[in-house]
C-alpha cells in the first residue's frame, strides 16, 4: 500500500506563521507536523509515500523531510492547489492502481491510522473512512458522512445543515477506483475539486463505503488555538528526560530538556518539552510548553505555549500565555523610561498587550 500526504495549501488561517513556512513544517511538542504524519504511515506499515506539494511549499516540506530514516518520498506538483481530489488526480501516475491510504498533513490522531488502514479488505471494501464524532457547529465546517451498519450511505463537504454530527477525519483508504470518480467531476464551493464529491459518487455507483470511529483524540491543525491544543495533547503522553544541563533548576512532574541545553535558575512544571541547545535562565515555564532547538528565553514567564526554534525572548512581562510564537523570532522587554513598546511586526500578526 502507498501512502499519500498533501501538503500543498498556504495555510492562510495560520498567517503569518505560515507566510514564510508551511503549516506541515510548524513544530508540535518540536516534531514538524508532517513528520507526525510519517511517523503514522510508517507505524501502519507504508514506506512509499508520495507527498503532493505546490511550488510555494516544496523547499521546506523537503528540507522537513530529508534524512528521514527508511521512507521513499516522491514529491509531486499541485500548482495551483485545486482542492484534494485534485490531489489524487495530480498523483496518478505515482499511485498506478495501487490501494493508498491519503493522509491530511495537518491532522493528528492519539492513537495513529493503523486501524484504519488494516480495516481495508482489497476485493471486499472500496474505501474506508475515519470519522469523529463532533459538535452539530463544528460539523458545518468539516466533512460529513451518514452511516447505515457497515456503510457509509451520504457524504457532504461543509454542510449548512448537517445530516449528522459524524465528521471525516483527514485519513482515507482508496482501492484505484477513486480515480474514475474523479475523472468528469465538478468543482464546487470555491472552485475546487472535493475529494467528498468524488466518494459521494462511489457511494451512488454502488462502491463500499467503511466507516471507521476514531478512538481517541483527533485534531484538524487550522488554527493557532487548535496547535495549542494539539502541544497540550501531545505533551500528557511526556516521560522526563534531562539530557541537558540544568543548574539551580526546580523540575517538577514530565520535562524533557534536550541534549546540550541549559535550565538555569528556573522553575519548570511539567509536562514541558525544551530544545536542544536551548538556554532557559531565570524564568518560569508552564505547563503545556513547547520551547524550540536554540531558543533562549531569560527574566521571563511562560506557559501553555508554542516556541520556535532559535527564537529569544528576554525580560518581558507579565507571563506570556497561550501563544503561538514562530521560529528565529526576537522579543525583548526593558526597564528603562519612558515605558513604551517598540515593534517590528509582520503582515497579518495578532499582539495581544495587557497592562
Ligand atoms: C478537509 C476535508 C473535510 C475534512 C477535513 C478534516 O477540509 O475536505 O472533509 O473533514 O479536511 O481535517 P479542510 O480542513 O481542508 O477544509
Amino acid at each position: 500500500m502507498k501512502g499519500l500526504i498533501l501538503a500543498a495549501g498556504l495555510g492562510t488561517r495560520l498567517r503569518p506563521i505560515t507566510s514564510l513556512k508551511p503549516k506541515p513544517t510548524i513544530a508540535v511538542a518540536n516534531k514538524p507536523l508532517i513528520h507526525h504524519a510519517v511517523d503514522n504511515l510508517v507505524e501502519a506499515g507504508v514506506r512509499e509515500i508520495g507527498v503532493v506539494v505546490s511550488y510555494l511549499t516544496l523547499n521546506s516540506i523537503k528540507e522537513t523531510l530529508e534524512g528521514y530514516p527508511g521512507v521513499r518520498f516522491e514529491y509531486i506538483m499541485q500548482n495551483p492547489p485545486q482542492g484534494l481530489a485534485h490531489a489524487v488526480k495530480v498523483s496518478r501516475e505515482f499511485l498506478g492502481d495501487e490501494s493508498f491510504v491519503m493522509y491530511l498533513s495537518d491532522n493528528l490522531f492519539e492513537h495513529g491510522i493503523t486501524e484504519f488502514v488494516n480495516r481495508f479488505r482489497p476485493g471486499e471494501s472500496n474505501a474506508v473512512m475515519a470519522l469523529v464524532p463532533v459538535t452539530r457547529e463544528a460539523a458545518k465546517s468539516l466533512g460529513v458522512a451518514v452511516v447505515d451498519g457497515e456503510r457509509i450511505t451520504k457524504l457532504v463537504e461543509k454542510p449548512a445543515d448537517p445530516p449528522s454530527t459524524l465528521a471525516v477525519a483527514g485519513v482515507y483508504v482508496f482501492d484505484s477506483r477513486i480515480h474514475a470518480m474523479i475523472e468528469g467531476l465538478a468543482p464546487g464551493a470555491k472552485g475546487e475539486y472535493q475529494i467528498t464529491d468524488a466518494i459521494q459518487r462511489l457511494i451512488e455507483a454502488g462502491d463500499k463505503v467503511v466507516p471507521v470511529t476514531v478512538r481517541g483524540w483527533w485534531k484538524d491543525t487550522g488554527q493557532a488555538d487548535d496547535i495549542l491544543d494539539a502541544n497540550r495533547l501531545l505533551l500528557t503522553r511526556l516521560k522526563r528526560d534531562v539530557q541537558g544541563e540544568t543548574d539551580n533548576a526546580t523540575l517538577i512532574g514530565e520535562v524533557v530538556i534536550g541534549a546540550g541545553a541549559l535550565v538555569k535558575d528556573t522553575t519548570v512544571f511539567g509536562p514541558v518539552i525544551i530544545g536542544a541547545g536551548a538556554r532557559v535562565e531565570r524564568a518560569y515555564v508552564g505547563p503545556f510548553t513547547a520551547i524550540g532547538d536554540g531558543c533562549t528565553v531569560r527574566n521571563a514567564e511562560l506557559e501553555y505555549s508554542v516556541v520556535g526554534n532559535r527564537t529569544v525572548i528576554d525580560g518581558v512581562k507579565p507571563r506570556i500565555q497561550a501563544s503561538l510564537i514562530g521560529e528565529d523570532v526576537t522579543i525583548t522587554g526593558h526597564d528603562s523610561r519612558p515605558a513604551t513598546h517598540r515593534m517590528v511586526v509582520g503582515d497579518e500578526s495578532r499582539i495581544a498587550l495587557h497592562e
